[in-house]
């Protein structure tokens, strides 16, 4: 079955006009799993509407899902730094999914929608981080490319525990023909997860 089967679903980058809708998608992923993610529930729904405002209108891609009735269900970001020795490689950040709509595919859509607005940006390689016990989030990555090369422990202390994160890194070389690039995602490989 093929993710689009699965839901409705239509993705767009994220615009300042959108955050009411992303500060609320945010507040309630960090609520839900406060441990999947660095910032906090009690920081993040500390901040104005204006800081999500700002977040949107700034250089950050913010990926979102939608389901038929305009819901934003999910979100994925893709940061970029501005140095000229390192703006090669981008990072994913944010990356959540409403329960509700959940194992249906939109993690991965989100996931291939970030490779492809790096690949589109010329970037050589995506990054991310991914809670050690966070299979989920952590199968998904590697079944879309990405390879785990180093573990941070005590990379973030939520409610008191000290929590390893894993540190992964998608080269893009599979996405790339020659000089061109795919403008699909190479199939996943079998033993990818
Ligand atoms: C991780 C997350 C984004 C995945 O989103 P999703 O839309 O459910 O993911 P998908 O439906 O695309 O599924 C991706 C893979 O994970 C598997 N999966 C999804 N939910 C699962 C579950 N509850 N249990 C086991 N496997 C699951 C699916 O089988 C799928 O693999 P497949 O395509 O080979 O079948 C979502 O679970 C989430 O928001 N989790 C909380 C926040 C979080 O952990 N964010 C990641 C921070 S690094």
């Amino acid at each position: 079955m093929q993710p689009a089967d699965r839901l409705e679903v239509s993705l767009r980058p994220l615009n300042p006009g959108d955050a009411p809708a992303y500060r609320s998608f945010r507040i309630e992923a960090l609520r839900r799993t406060p441990s999947a993610f660095t910032s906090s529930f009690d920081e993040e729904s500390g901040k104005p509407l204006a800081w999500s405002v700002n977040r949107l209108a700034g250089p950050d891609l913010v990926l979102g899902a939608f389901d038929v009735a305009a819901n934003l269900i999910g979100t994925a970001g893709l940061s970029v730094p501005e140095g000229r020795q390192a703006r090669h490689k981008g990072t994913l950040f944010g990356m959540a999914v409403a329960s509700s709509a959940g194992g249906r595919g939109i993690g991965r859509l989100l996931v291939q929608g970030v490779l492809e607005s790096a690949l589109a940006q010329s970037l050589l390689q995506v990054g991310l981080t991914v809670t050690a016990d966070n299979t989920v989030a952590a199968g998904l990555y590697l079944s879309c490319g990405f390879e785990v090369w180093g573990h941070e422990p005590r990379a973030v202390v939520v409610n008191g525990n000290a929590i390893t994160k894993v540190h992964m890194v998608n080269m893009l070389d599979g996405y790339r023909t020659g000089n061109g690039v795919r403008s699909r995602p190479m199939p996943i490989p079998d033993d990818g997860g």
